[in-house]
C-alpha cells in the first residue's frame, strides 16, 4: 500500500506564490552557498521548514503566508556556522537576531514574520513566542534539523562500517 500524498500541486503553487519575491532575491539565494547539516544547504533547510509550516498553518487556519515567509527567512544568517571564525560565539543563541537583521535589511516584514525569525530557536532562547505560527516554525525547524543530522550520521557510519568482503 502506497503512502498518502503529502501535499497537492495546489498547495505547492500557493506556497510558491507566498515566497516568490523572496526566492528571487540575492539574500535568499546566498543561503545556497552554506551548509546547514551534512549535505543539506541552509537554503534547502529553510524551504522545507517553510513549506511544512505553511501546510500545517493552512490546515489550522492560521497565517500560512507569514509561516511561509518567516520560515524561509528564519536562518538568513549568511555565514558558515561550522567555521568558528565566521560564526562568532554562541551561534545557537545569536543567529536568530542576525537572521532578523539581514531579513529586515532586504525585505519589509510583518510583526508575525519578525516574531517567527526571532523565536525559532525557542526554548533555547528563553522568551517564548507570542504567536502560534512561531511555535510551528520552531517545531518543524527541530524536526528537519533532526532528520538532516540523522542522514549525516548514517552517511558517516556507512563509510566506517563497510561489510567486510568474504
Ligand atoms: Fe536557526
Ligand atoms: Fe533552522
Amino acid at each position: 500500500m502506497g503512502r498518502d500524498k503529502l501535499f497537492s500541486i495546489q498547495d505547492a503553487r500557493e506556497f510558491y506564490l507566498c515566497i516568490d519575491d523572496l526566492l528571487r532575491s540575492e539574500a535568499v539565494q546566498q543561503m545556497k552557498a552554506f551548509t546547514q547539516h551534512g549535505t543539506t544547504s541552509t537554503y534547502d533547510h529553510c524551504v522545507v521548514v517553510a513549506f511544512r509550516s505553511f501546510l500545517l498553518c493552512k490546515k489550522l487556519h492560521l497565517d500560512y503566508k507569514a509561516a511561509a515567509r518567516g520560515g524561509l527567512l528564519h536562518d538568513l544568517f549568511l555565514y558558515d556556522w561550522h567555521d568558528k571564525k565566521a560564526r562568532g560565539h554562541l551561534h545557537g543563541f545569536f543567529h536568530p537576531g542576525i537572521a532578523l537583521k539581514n531579513a529586515q535589511s532586504s525585505f519589509t516584514l510583518t510583526k508575525k514574520e519578525k516574531e517567527i525569525i526571532k523565536k525559532h530557536m525557542w526554548p533555547l532562547t528563553v522568551i517564548p513566542p507570542t504567536c502560534r505560527e512561531a511555535y510551528i516554525i520552531s517545531y518543524y525547524d527541530k524536526v528537519c534539523t533532526s532528520k538532516e543530522v540523522v542522514v549525516q550520521w548514517y552517511g558517516s557510519m556507512k563509510k566506517v562500517f563497510k561489510p567486510s568482503s568474504q
